[in-house]
């Protein structure tokens, strides 16, 4: 599916933001692992978070998505049945890589394979240290991709420092130490998303966060849960940027998380000089989440890097086209990571910001833009890239001519309504 897209002469009303993917997946796989029913509202009923649901049911647990609520029956750490087929993990990274973790501690084998996306991102990140745990994961295709063969056994407990700051590779670690003889622990070099440790400790989970590591002891019981998911800042995000970037725009986003390793694009726009204020902020299932008023502001350029950029990894698509209509230069570095993503998005975005006219320039681990140079509609492929889909379709409400964006549906993975959302608020 094709989506056209045209200028925008303003942008208001409220939207209630929907549900994180990264809470959503973790709310089924904890659920699934605990004795006892969880129940889960504003559940993310996107691909991804699908794909998860489909996982676990293959390994015979009981799960009842009602679309407003989803019911999990715990099977207990240690109820898993081995699944008949190789687990379809589509194109959802965060299922590969937190599953692995719990496969890893099975007394089982099990393959798991997902889409062509999913067959190009890096799982050797993930099986060095499972290798270390005593797990025994292969890639069939011997290129440290999946298809993954997981044999699960009995798992030691290791403390791993992680080269890279990935919330997927210390949460499948993590997970793997629920079935250790012994602790385990991860160091990051940079802290990332902390969802795990915080909805695995309200499961009972004995886990501690000091710095960037995280320790988890083995062989707890989880008991099932109530979990309110909040909004996901990375949907929030979309918005955030229209509504600063089109002018006469005023947003009220509803319950969105911001969860402080989450919140970087509210550090980010803030300092670019955005107007965005944080109301009725609160505590939901140990997430804090807000409400936030967005109005169209006059930008000036930024530098994103270091610590900020766990913080906001999958906003940088959407800062990227924010800083077109942002005076001056916004450097973006230390985000390798962005090249191992649903797409290389260093080069996906350069992509499609030069093709809308802008003046953005790929590096090694970022870009830089100079904002203020009008952009022009232009034909953009996503890629298949959610992230890509979306941020491109914002960038089309700025541009003079529309905009078409090829394979639009990709959003279906993690904003299934986005283009209703969007109609509803243009006015
Ligand atoms: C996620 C962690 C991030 C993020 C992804 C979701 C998670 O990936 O990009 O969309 O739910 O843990 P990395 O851990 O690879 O940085």
């Amino acid at each position: 599916m094709n989506m056209n897209i045209t200028k925008s002469s303003g942008l208001r009303g409220e939207l209630a933001i929907p549900g994180d993917k990264s809470i959503s997946h973790r709310a089924i796989m904890f659920g699934a692992l605990a004795d006892g029913t969880t129940e889960i509202t504003n559940f993310l009923q996107g691909a991804d978070c699908l794909s998860t649901i489909s996982c676990f049911r293959a390994m015979g647990v009981d799960i009842e998505n009602h679309t407003d609520r989803v019911i999990i029956h715990g099977v207990g750490l240690h109820g898993l049945k081995v699944p008949e087929q190789m687990l379809d993990v589509g194109n959802s990274g965060t299922t590969t890589r937190l599953i692995s973790g719990i496969l890893a501690g099975q007394p089982f084998t099990s393959t798991l394979n997902g889409d062509a996306s999913i067959q190009k991102r890096p799982m050797k990140r993930i099986m060095d240290p499972l290798t270390q745990m005593g797990a025994n994961i292969r890639s069939l295709n011997n290129n440290g991709c999946a298809p993954l063969e997981i044999r699960g056994g009995s798992l030691h407990g290791i403390h791993y420092q992680s080269p890279v700051a990935s919330a997927q590779v210390k949460s499948c670690i993590l997970l793997a130490g629920l079935y250790a003889d012994d602790v385990t622990s991860v160091t990051e070099p940079v802290l990332s998303r902390n969802h795990t440790e915080l909805m695995l400790s309200g499961f009972g989970a004995s886990i501690t966060s000091v710095g960037t590591t995280a320790t988890i002891e083995p062989e707890p019981q989880l008991h099932g849960q109530k979990i309110a998911v909040p909004g996901d800042i990375s949907s929030a995000a979309y918005w955030i940027a229209a509504g600063l970037a089109v002018p006469n725009s005023e947003l009220l986003l509803k319950n969105v998380g911001i969860n402080p390793t989450r919140d970087g694009i509210l550090r980010v726009v803030e300092a670019m000089g955005a107007d965005i204020t944080r109301e009725n902020v609160h505590t939901v299932s140990s997430e804090l989440v807000c409400d936030l008023i967005v109005r169209s502001s006059s930008l000036h350029g930024t530098t994103v890097s270091g610590e900020l950029i766990p913080t906001l990894i999958d906003e940088i698509p959407v800062i990227a086209v924010l800083a077109c209509f942002a005076d001056g230069e916004t450097v973006i570095k230390d985000a390798q990571e962005l090249k191992v993503k649903e797409s290389n998005r260093i080069d996906t975005v350069v992509e499609g910001l030069l093709a809308m006219g802008a003046d953005a320039i790929a590096t090694d681990d970022g870009m830089i833009i100079r904002g203020g140079k009008p952009l022009h509609g232009a034909t953009i492929d996503s890629h298949l890239d959610h992230r890509i889909a979306m941020s491109f379709a914002i960038a089309g409400l700025m541009c003079d001519t529309p905009t078409t964006i090829l394979n639009a549906d990709s959003v279906e993975i993690s904003y299934p309504d986005f283009y209703e959302s969007l109609h509803k608020i243009s006015v």
